[in-house]
């Protein structure tokens, strides 16, 4: 995406190819600044303390934290200790599970001397390929959109989404966001209710910043309004990213979701999930059940962080002292409330067998995954 009319990523690898630059979204949407990550302690701090965060960016992340650390000693023991440190950081995104395995897979069987090399290739395709699947789920979602416009003679169309899924939490382009700004590019009628997404507040903070950035047109609203604008026609599809999705197709993704998918079903507008494959857990069915869900600490429901009038960045504390406080990081959406997973091969249904059908050679091969 660009940003100040340069075509910026959320990570790339620095001009002196040896360390990786981020963007911290920590200090977003008030202050642009970059990181410069040097060691894998770097990347899993980057991941841990969410200066990158998302699913696939934590997964892209991860790739070049094992490199980092390769660089450093590419013996068995430090990739066994680097992976287990890195995946220790987020517990629900599987994205982050999928590029350890696949960085362990491209250097396991490799002499010494050649893995740092190996791991920097594969760790920059893993970027190549998560903006290819991006656009490809952009160009599938996008149909979604025009066929909406369609129904509404040519009015424009109002997508709800919930917590951050763009560019951000991708390495560009986004999951839930690429339909959008397809659509938009070709001058599709397309606004975007962004739900501000309390406790983090990343749809306020990212959805808001990202989409205004790329002239997208959108509103900022309660985490509670959803269910009203869709009482009275106001929104005409929901499109929200997952941070992991079963494969029975029940969905994960930021703490709120499920309600929305409630508020949806009950009005009857279509629920749609954008996903890159390496979202999906073949290895478990049941969402509820079986997905960890982050519990977080309790500053970010107790407190509130923004910009005071006087231009200051400041924190302050919106619960009584002693108040106790849960911060569940994630939610489960059963796969009953999904109209469709919106991925790179086509929008296909939530379900084992329209999952299956879509992805067959990862479907058979969930015993062989590692870690
Ligand atoms: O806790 P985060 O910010 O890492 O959560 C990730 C998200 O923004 C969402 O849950 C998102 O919809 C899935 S990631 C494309």
């Amino acid at each position: 995406m660009k940003i100040d009319g340069r075509d910026t990523r959320t990570i790339w690898l620095e001009r002196d190819r040896e360390s990786v630059g981020i963007i911290d979204q920590t200090l977003l949407p008030h202050q642009f600044a970059t990181v410069r990550l040097q060691t894998i302690e770097d990347a899993a701090h980057a991941i841990r303390s969410m200066q990158v965060r998302g699913a696939p960016l934590i997964g892209a992340t991860a790739a070049y934290g094992v490199w980092l650390a390769l660089r450093a000693d590419a013996s068995d023991e430090n990739l066994e200790r680097a992976c287990a440190v890195l995946l220790a950081t987020r517990p629900t995104a599987i994205n982050l599970k999928w590029a350890l395995d696949e960085m362990t897979a491209s250097v396991r069987n490799r002499p010494r001397a050649e893995r740092a090399a190996a791991a920097l290739r594969r760790a920059g395709e893993i970027c190549e390929e998560d903006v290819a699947i991006n656009l490809a789920i952009g160009r599938h979602g996008m149909k979604l959109i025009e066929d909406a416009v369609a129904r509404k003679n040519g009015t424009r169309v109002n997508v709800l989404t919930h917590c951050n899924a763009g560019w951000l939490a991708t390495v560009d382009v986004g999951t839930a966001l690429a339909p959008v700004y397809l659509a938009h590019d070709n001058g599709v009628q397309v606004h975007v209710f962004a739900d501000e997404t309390r406790p983090r507040n990343q749809g306020a903070s990212l959805t808001a910043w990202e989409l205004g950035r790329h002239g997208v047109p959108h509103t900022v609203i309660a985490d509670n309004t959803g269910g009203r604008l869709m009482q009275h026609g106001q929104v005409d599809l929901v499109i929200v990213g997952a941070d992991r999705v079963t494969a029975q197709g029940d969905v994960c993704n930021k703490i709120g979701t499920y309600l929305k998918a409630l508020a949806a079903a009950d009005n009857k507008v279509p629920f749609y999930v954008g996903l890159p494959s390496p979202t999906i857990d073949f290895a478990i069915s049941d969402g509820l059940s079986e997905i960890p869900i982050e519990q977080r600490g309790p500053d970010e429901v107790a407190r509130v962080a923004g910009k005071a009038e006087d231009g200051r960045i400041m924190s302050v504390q919106v619960v009584p002292d002693g108040s106790a406080v849960a911060n569940y990081g994630f939610d489960v959406t059963p796969a009953r409330l999904v109209t469709g997973l919106i991925t790179e091969r086509g929008v296909i249904a939530a379900s084992r067998d329209g999952i299956t059908r879509a992805f067959p050679e990862r479907a058979g091969n969930r015993d062989k995954m590692m870690l």
